[in-house]
């Protein structure tokens, strides 16, 4: 099949090996005005478009309060697209997607709109040949989830007909805690069968997180060390330079730890500690992952091994930040974390004493995302006791992004000097190994939702083993005082490193 854009030289030799073309379908965005949805989610229906990835007749449905024509609703997607896609803009492909772009305008509570949507499906089957097959997108705060998706049961939305399918796409946070997830999960599979949900973690979208499994599972090297018996530690971090943007509503009284760690810093722990599935389809992937997160184990002393932290005012990036505090929209009084690091440990025989560290701040030195696994020294060196001294840990670092890659650092001995041993860097650029480019991950999660391929889709049971992991956490933090502090554009606060240099050991300054 052909898609949109037909015979694309934009088309990548990943996609001409597999050219994985979405079915008749189309797309309902609820939230369409939003930040996300301009940034991210139109764009990647553009950049799918261009690569010849959507079918002919695709349509693009945008429900929101707005008073918009379809005209309008046109030209927001047009210049989403003119500012965040990233293929370039051609005229041809804009041409055809535009015949299948509608907006429906109203609220949750409006079942006229909920009518007339679906009238306007019917209508996109008949002269777009979309075939009934369509995904809706819930890119709204988790608190309008429930009336959404009510919503789409009373007026029929949800309805399969023989051959045809109705998902949910389901953007984070899922739920606050254990507890309110498990109510929206009863209230969305009470609507959708648990097949046809999609749980957007935008991180597994991401092509460096999926290499995490190539590099563990399609090599000799790595696994025979990737345990107890040679790996010291384990830090995941995902630093940010930007502060909370215009985001505050969403933000105060969520916090870092439950913004980032518990999906995409959870997931990538969890991706790197698990067992190698029997094969790579989603109920093998889903199993291995939810075996490792059942296995995550908090330490006993929370006041010791949980750091929680807001930054102050500070200079970045030549620019004076304001404190969180001093945010706009944010409570003076808030203790919502803008840094989180924690320490947690997995109860199984591969990992049992070796601490995972995870962190995340905004407004860090840099933006950095990376999984460092940090292997024990040699037991024995033949060299003299100074140079053994200064000899570092082994490494492997994952470099998520920006700087896409992996490094391997290691002891060399230093030329000149009778056997003096310093650590070097042995690197893997994506940029200087491939001329592929990498999609960006909405594009991919998009495309399988459309494809109903759910390998990069959490679980329900990971999404609820994940807030079981944090939720005591978020409760001691709750119960236990403010936040410490920290400059914006530093590394974050004093207690983080202090809570290493316990363990004697140090974060990383990637
Ligand atoms: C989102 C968080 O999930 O991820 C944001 O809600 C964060 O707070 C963003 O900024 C970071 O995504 P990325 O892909 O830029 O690392």
């Amino acid at each position: 099949m052909s898609g949109i854009g037909g015979a694309n030289p934009l088309r990548d030799a990943a996609d001409r090996r597999l050219p994985r073309i979405a079915g008749p379908s189309g797309l309902v965005i609820f939230g369409v005005t939003g930040d996300l949805s301009r940034k991210k989610l139109m764009p990647a229906v553009y950049d799918l478009a261009n690569r010849g990835l959507l079918p002919p007749g695709f349509s693009l449905i945008g429900f929101a309060r707005r008073e918009w024509a379809h005209e309008d609703f046109a030209q927001e997607v047009h210049d989403a697209v003119e500012e965040h896609a990233r293929t370039p803009f051609r005229e041809e492909v804009w041409q055809q997607l535009i015949q299948g772009m509608r907006f429906v305008q109203g609220t949750f509570d409006d079942d006229d709109a909920f009518e007339q949507l679906k009238s306007t499906i019917e209508d996109l089957d008949k002269v777009q040949g979309t075939g009934g097959n369509f995904a809706f997108y819930l890119s709204v705060p988790p608190k309008f989830f429930p009336k959404v998706v009510q919503q789409l049961k009373k007026h029929g939305l949800a309805d399969q007909k023989e051959g045809s399918w109705r998902r949910a796409v389901i953007e984070k946070p899922f739920g606050h805690d254990l507890v309110s997830a498990k109510e929206l999960n009863q209230v969305v599979h009470e609507v959708f069968p648990p097949n046809e949900v999609f749980r957007i973690d935008h991180y597994l979208g991401k092509e460096t997180v999926q290499n995490i499994l190539a590099l563990r599972f399609a090599n000799t090297l790595f696994e025979p060390i990737w345990n107890r018996s040679y790996v010291d530690h384990v830090q995941i971090t995902m630093a940010e330079d930007i502060g909370i943007g215009g985001r505050a509503g969403y933000y105060d009284g969520i916090g870092a730890a439950r913004d980032v760690i518990q999906n995409h810093l959870l997931q990538l722990l969890a991706l790197t500690a698990m067992e190698e599935p029997a094969s790579f389809d989603a109920d093998a992937l889903a199993a291995e992952k939810t075996k490792v997160l059942g296995a995550v184990k908090l330490p006993k002393d929370l006041a010791k091994n949980t750091v929680r932290a807001q930054y102050t005012a500070g200079w970045q990036g030549g620019a004076k930040a304001v404190g969180y505090l001093q945010e706009e929209g944010i409570d003076p009084r808030s203790k919502t974390d803008t840094y989180a690091a924690i320490k947690l440990e997995i109860d199984n025989r591969r990992w049992a004493g070796v601490p995972f560290y995870l962190r995340t701040g905004k407004r860090l030195g840099r933006r950095v995302t990376e999984i460092a696994v940090v292997f024990q020294r040699a037991p024995h060196s033949p060299f003299d006791s100074t140079a053994t001294e200064e000899l570092g840990h082994n490494a492997l670092v994952i470099r998520v992004q920006p700087d896409e890659g992996v490094t391997m650092r290691f002891g060399s001995k230093v030329p000149g000097t009778s056997m003096e041993v310093r650590d070097v860097s042995m690197d893997f650029a994506y940029g200087e190994s491939f001329t592929e480019s990498s999609p960006e991950a909405y594009e991919r999660l998009i495309l399988d939702v459309l494809l109903g391929d759910s390998n990069l889709f959490p679980r329900v049971e990971e999404v609820e083993l994940s807030w079981k992991i944090l939720d005591p956490i978020e409760q001691f933090w709750d119960a236990n005082g403010k936040p410490a502090q920290y400059t914006a554009g530093t590394w974050g606060p004093d207690e983080a490193d202090e809570m290493l240099a316990r363990d004697g050991r140090s974060w990383r300054r990637p």
